[in-house]
Parts: C-alpha cells; sequence; structure tokens
C-alpha cells in the first residue's frame, strides 16, 4: 500500500479525490493491488490537490531524471497567491534541499521579490522541471513534456493573477513557444495564460552573469507590481 496513506479515512479521502466514491476498487488483471494505490499522477486524474502532486513528484519516475536526482523539487509557497514565479530545474542546492531556488540564483530571486515588497512565504515558487539534470545541463524535450503536467495542474489549482516566466525554458513551456525564441523578445509585456497574464523575465542565473540587465527585470517587475496594484517602491537600481 501507498506508504503515505495510514488508516482509512485517509485511503476514503484520497479515493475521493481520484474521483472514487468508496470501494470497492477493481484490481487490473496482472496486478496484485488496486488500481488507485499506485502514486496519482496528472493526466490519471486532473484533480490532484496540491498536497498530492507533492506525494506524486516526491515519488515520480516518469523521466530519467529519477535515476540521478537526491530529492525532487515540487515548489513551494502559498496556494492562494496571486503571484507565481517559474524557474527552469532544480539545480546542486536544490536537489540537495528539495526546495526551489535556494542556491546562488534563488538569493537573487529572493531578493528581488523583498525588492518587490513581498516574501517568499506570500508567493508561489516553482519550477517547469521537478528533479535536477545532471550537471546542470538543460532540460531535454521529453523531460519537460512528461513533467510539465505537474506545473500545469499547480496553475490551475492556484488560479494566480500573474505569473512570472524565469528564462527561456519557463516561458517557452508555459506559452507554446518555440524554444528558440530570444527572451529579449519577449520580456518586459504581458502574454496571457488561462486567465492568468504572464510576464516573461530573464532567469536569476542569467542576471548573475549579465548584472546590467537587472533593471531591465526590475522595469519588468514594476509592470507586475502596477498590475496587481501593489505600491511600486521607489527608483531600484537592481
Ligand atoms: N534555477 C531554477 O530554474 N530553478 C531553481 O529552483 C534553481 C535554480
Ligand atoms: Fe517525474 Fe518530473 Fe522528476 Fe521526471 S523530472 S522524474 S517527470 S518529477
Amino acid at each position: 500500500m501507498k506508504a503515505h496513506i495510514e488508516s482509512l479515512v485517509e485511503y476514503m479521502q484520497y479515493l475521493k479525490e481520484l474521483g472514487c466514491d468508496g470501494f470497492p476498487v477493481q484490481s487490473r488483471p496482472g496486478q496484485d493491488r488496486p488500481a488507485a494505490f499506485s502514486v496519482p499522477v496528472p493526466g490519471d486524474d486532473q484533480k490532484l490537490s496540491m498536497e498530492n502532486i507533492r506525494l506524486a513528484v516526491e515519488e515520480c519516475r516518469k523521466c530519467r531524471l529519477a535515476g540521478t536526482r537526491t530529492h525532487a523539487v515540487p515548489g513551494e509557497g502559498n496556494e492562494k497567491t496571486d503571484i507565481m514565479f517559474i524557474g527552469e530545474a532544480p539545480g546542486y542546492d536544490e536537489d540537495q534541499q528539495g526546495r526551489p531556488f535556494v542556491g546562488r540564483a534563488g538569493r537573487l530571486l529572493t531578493d528581488i521579490i523583498t525588492a518587490m515588497g513581498m516574501t517568499r512565504e506570500e508567493v508561489f515558487i516553482a519550477n517547469v522541471i521537478k528533479c535536477r539534470p545532471p550537471d546542470n545541463r538543460e532540460p531535454m524535450g521529453d523531460e519537460i513534456e512528461a513533467c510539465s503536467p505537474y506545473l500545469f495542474r499547480q496553475i490551475e489549482i492556484i488560479q494566480p493573477k500573474i505569473i512570472v516566466t524565469l528564462g527561456r525554458y519557463s516561458t517557452t513551456t508555459i506559452l507554446g513557444l518555440s524554444q528558440q525564441t530570444r527572451m529579449s523578445d519577449l520580456r518586459g509585456r504581458f502574454f496571457s495564460f488561462k486567465g492568468a497574464k504572464v510576464m516573461p523575465t530573464y532567469h536569476p542565473a542569467y542576471l548573475l552573469r549579465n548584472e546590467k540587465d537587472k533593471k531591465l527585470v526590475w522595469s519588468d517587475m514594476k509592470l507586475v507590481l502596477q498590475e496587481l496594484g501593489r505600491p511600486v517602491p521607489a527608483a531600484k537600481s537592481r
């Protein structure tokens, strides 16, 4: 049985989330356990809760990255937030800790969020890819295809007003654009996705190498604050 279900009550709740009202659950031929005991993945059922997404991601083996990860990184923050920040994939520190954006690029993202007058706890931070690609290589197409349903379901649950896509993979995955599209052609204006306004901007890891572009990201974040009806902090040089 699934390790995280410890009581009959929990199991009944779990079945309900999967769209079943109760027993009996049929075993599939050749299976020694009921189908509903396997870890849910988007596609099996579109109504996964945030908690079940987390459980599914932590046990997911849908792509090769399951073989090299230390910890999967489902994403974290406030489910009731107006704004999501979406990155590419976990790096070394994220893989060690199971949390998004906690390394060097993460500190810069945290600084950006703070400069916007918000905290990490009040926003939601996630990645397109939930497990670290070895040596921080770029995600492959089949990995994005396998993993992105988790992110899409997270967006569906949160229904944010604003999605800030950080870098090319995040932006092109959300907007369904060619990965060859240049960030300089995309950033700085709103797109729409499922009722949210999407602001593409440069990835913090890129900003660590291209400091001069911090001011462009800050100008993008000012547009985001205006759209949210939040105060725009005075002159900020980042
Ligand atoms: N870069 C990302 O895209 N995501 C993280 O979580 C960390 C670094
Ligand atoms: Fe599953 Fe995504 Fe991890 Fe691949 S990267 S194993 S699809 S959670």
